[in-house]
């Protein structure tokens, strides 16, 4: 793979936009180039993982998307999402000077606070992952009144946990020089790095599953971000999908 490869041209920037998702999945059946960058000063249908709303307005968060033509197996797209996941938390830490970690499976989180998600879409031909879209929000400058209310508990911005106002721009720009480096594989990132990242490694947590909340401690976490939930009388249970929380301070 040549070393010149990067991501994030050509850029398509929106003042305001549905999705930067949704316009990359677009773009995408048109033909697109991989590492197209798609970002906007606000969406008006930002979606999260689990078909939530992404609550996204002027001024306060990041919100892009890359489009990639991995032309992996549909297995392995876990690899794109713990791939960026960890050089989000990478190029903040850089930046920052302030660490940052990874709630299952891709949530960037510092303490017991969301400060950003990351949802991945794809369009599979076949068993081979055509179109890859990366969608990162960031909670950049919020305070915590910013936030809907229901969000209060549970939200914070990169400012308000370090004080510093680093720009969309050299965030961004970091972000996909350390997550090409992963991608194009002049870096190896693997679920080793995922694991440093993550909050609650051997920690209780709650999952929802089939209907049901179990709990127990997270562990074994495998490449394919699957993990192994142990309860308190041994048994083990293997999730893939779900979202956990917190059964604990972090
Ligand atoms: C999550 O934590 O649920 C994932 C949130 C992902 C939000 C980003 S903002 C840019 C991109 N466009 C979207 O509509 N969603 C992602």
């Amino acid at each position: 793979m040549p070393s010149t490869l990067t991501l994030g041209t050509p850029l398509i920037h929106f003042d305001t936009v549905d999705s930067t998702n949704r316009a990359a999945l677009r773009a995408a059946s048109e033909d697109a180039a991989e590492g197209t960058l798609f970002v906007a000063d606000a969406q008006t249908a930002g979606r999260g993982r689990h078909s939530r709303e992404w609550y996204s307005p002027p001024g306060l968060g990041l919100y892009f998307s890359v489009l990639l033509h991995p032309k992996i197996s549909a297995l392995e797209a876990n690899n794109l999402v713990l791939q960026s996941a960890v050089a989000v938390c990478d190029a903040i830490e850089e930046l920052y000077d302030y660490a940052v970690g990874i709630k299952w499976p891709n949530d960037i989180y510092s303490g017991n606070r969301k400060l950003g998600g990351i949802l991945l879409e794809t369009t599979i031909t076949g068993d081979t992952i055509e179109n890859a879209v990366i969608g990162i929000g960031l909670n950049m400058r919020h305070s915590i009144e910013d936030f809907p209310v229901e969000l209060r508990s549970e939200a914070t911005s990169l400012k308000e946990v370090t004080g510093k106002d680093i720009t969309d721009t050299l965030l961004i720009e970091r972000i996909l020089s350390i997550y090409g480096d992963y991608y194009y594989k002049r870096e190896e990132c693997g679920i080793d790095k995922w694991i440093k990242r993550c909050i609650h490694m051997k920690k209780q947590i709650k999952i929802n599953h089939n209907g049901m909340v179990l709990q127990g401690s997270f562990s074994e976490v495998s490449p394919d971000l699957s993990f192994t939930l142990k309860d308190e009388f041994g048994h083990e249970n293997k999730i893939e999908y779900g979202e956990i929380s917190l059964d604990m301070e972090v």
